[in-house]
């Protein structure tokens, strides 16, 4: 979920509405806003995307000069219009992020004393406790406040304003982050320095457990504990434009498209061209001591993490553990002395993501990260950040995010392998070779964009799909079927090519597509027997690889479409443009909305 807060100068609801639209990317089940009008609180909610807000807004206006709102990921309740916040009382009303995990308990507390809740959500706690300490103990707004948000147990950020008071704005974190923007006897407050970008760049960042008492001309930040703290206010870069479609239907479509750019931009941020080699950010881990670096993400970041798994190991000798965020946390990893921890994260504000680097940083490691939001969370709580260059990505199925994190993965491997010495130079400058080609090898195999449409109209009719691949492919498989599931809602599998046989292979027949990812590598002819058992079954094989590939074992296949031949072992970055092709070109044909897909968000911020 995303929030934002305004005490501002003029009609605050624009602004609002202005700030939401960047935080949309936190979710879209539904939005909201309250404003403060002759004392009066007031608000206008409707559930779906911002738009059907903003439409109401137009029908009927909030007039007020101070506010807040919010844009949801449903967790507690569905995303209808009672429980889209901000929830409120007569005299508070309050947008919250994250998961109260106690708040049935608290439920059930103020239930007995008598008070009615309209919402399913936990967020509902909230301003009702806010308010019976209010009425019932006769506390002042902070004091209130305070002591409300010091029952809650959780993971949570929360803003509030209350009737009567215009030039008051009180707000919280644990767990989730809320940045306070400075304007000129104005004050801002956003889940981002990024939705606070159109209104001003003086931002200061809430530390974990911080408080904070706003007016238009004062920030008073406090510990959780209740002791005055300065935080240090910065000057934030976050860009001011939204992002444009720039001639393409949808942002997906642009930002599979400009990948051979923004590859090229990442591995510019790696590669010395003239000596062929990689150059890694000074003061990274110290690689020749690693004894096993973990790495951790979720979703189609966690897939790029796998992939590097393949790099590490074969290049630098480095164990490597790997898990995705929500399952790493809660294991007893038996962390070793010399670890590192790597988390790979495009948005840089997953919560499960931040809560497994957190706990790796607790258990003695150090911390690095592959992200795409430089002042994300992550990238602040972080000891390294490992660039990358794929600019802002807004289509909620990752696509550019994820092969710029492919692309950094592999100089990073690349660098650990030399610095081990596992790697020789004669290796290092072929594989950089080979690197400085993908540009060019990715434009290439766009070019495939109209035979993938053709294929993707039968595809669409499908029912069911599988996707293999082996080694460095398999992640690959992975990847494609998540692409698919995530936007034309068509049940996808991906399998290590090896493991068909071993059960899956039972759902195969004539209505069930396959796509095969077989690259020309050392695996190729074992990939292709696996194929080959699926068209025994009348299982019907779409085989992705090269033109030689597809010469030697393409003839009896259903479809096959043609990629170009990389070193195979970077053949990763290249295979994954068929398969988001072959997912965007299924959902247009579907006809879904592919760059805001149902029941997703761009960044889930709960764990
Ligand atoms: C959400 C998105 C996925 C994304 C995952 C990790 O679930 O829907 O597309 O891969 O979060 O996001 P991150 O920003 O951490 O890479």
């Amino acid at each position: 979920c995303g929030i934002i807060g305004i005490l501002g100068s003029k009609e605050v609801a624009p602004q609002i509405i202005a700030g939401l639209k960047r935080l949309e990317y936190r979710g879209y089940d539904s939005a909201g806003i309250a404003t403060l009008h002759d004392g009066r609180l007031a608000r206008r909610r409707a559930p779906g995307k911002l738009s059907n807000l903003d439409e109401a807004l137009s029908a009927t206006p909030l007039p007020g000069i101070a506010g807040i709102g919010h844009t949801r990921w449903a967790t507690h309740g569905a995303p209808n219009e009672t429980n889209a916040h901000p929830h409120m009382t007569e005299r508070v009303a309050v947008v919250h992020n994250g998961i109260i995990e106690n708040f049935a308990e608290l439920r059930r507390e103020l239930e007995d004393k008598g008070i009615v809740f309209e919402s399913e959500t936990d967020a509902e706690v909230c301003p009702q406790l806010i308010t019976y300490y209010l009425q019932t103990e006769n506390m002042a707004p902070v004091e209130a406040f305070k002591k409300a948000i010091g029952r809650m147990r959780g993971a949570f950020a929360f803003a509030a304003i209350f009737s009567g008071e215009d030039d008051l704005m009180i707000c919280g974190r644990k767990g989730s982050p809320l940045a306070i923007g400075r304007g000129n006897d104005e004050m801002y407050l956003g889940s981002d320095a990024y939705a606070l970008a159109p209104f001003t760049n003086r931002v200061t960042y809430l530390e974990e457990g911080d408080w904070a008492v706003l007016t238009r001309n004062s920030i008073d930040v406090r510990d959780e504990a209740g002791a005055k703290v300065q935080r240090q206010e910065v000057i934030s870069s976050a860009s001011q434009g939204l992002v444009d479609k720039e001639g393409h239907r949808h942002f997906m479509a642009k930002e599979i498209h400009e990948q051979p750019e923004v590859i090229a931009h990442t591995i510019s941020r790696y590669v010395d061209p003239s000596t062929k080699t990689v150059r890694l950010p000074n003061g990274v881990f110290d690689f020749a001591k690693l004894d096993r670096l973990t790495v951790t993400a979720c979703g189609t970041a966690y897939y790029a993490g796998l992939v590097s798994k393949y790099w590490f190991e074969k290049w630098a000798k480095l164990p490597i553990e790997i898990d995705v965020a929500s399952e790493l946390r809660y294991r007893d990893v038996p962390w070793t002395k010399n670890g590192g921890a790597l988390f790979i994260s495009q948005s840089g504000e997953t919560a499960d993501t931040l809560a497994a680097l957190r706990d790796a940083r607790a258990n003695g490691q150090q911390i690095a990260t592959v992200v795409n939001v430089a002042e994300s969370s992550i990238a602040r709580e972080a000891d390294i950040i490992f660039p990358m260059a794929a600019g802002p990505e807004i289509g909620v199925a990752s696509t550019k995010a994820f092969t710029c994190q492919l692309v950094s993965l592999a100089c990073i491997a690349i660098a650990a392998g030399r610095i081990r010495g596992t790697l020789t130079a004669e290796e290092e400058s072929v594989l950089v070779t080979s690197l400085l080609e993908i540009p060019r090898l990715v434009s290439e195999a766009l070019k495939q964009s109209d035979k993938i449409e053709t294929i993707a109209r039968d595809i669409a009719k499908a029912t069911g799909i599988f996707y293999i691949g082996r080694g460095v492919s398999y992640p690959i498989a992975l990847e494609g079927a998540l692409k698919l599931k995530e936007i034309s809602y068509i049940h996808a599998e991906g399998y290590a090519a090896g493991e068909l046989k071993h059960g899956p292979i039972a759902l195969i027949d004539e209505n069930l597509p396959i796509v095969v990812i077989a690259p020309k590598d050392a695996h190729f002819e074992k990939t292709v027997s696996n194929m080959q058992e699926v068209m025994a079954r009348d299982g019907k094989a779409l085989m992705v690889s090269c033109k030689d590939g597809i010469a030697e074992a393409g003839g009896k296949t259903w479809a096959a479409i043609e990629t170009p031949q990389t070193h195979p072992m970077l053949a990763p970055i290249v295979y994954t443009v068929p398969v988001q092709l072959l997912a965007y070109f299924t959902a247009t044909t579907k006809g879904t909305d592919v760059d805001q897909p149902r029941n997703l968000a761009k960044s889930v911020t709960v764990e």
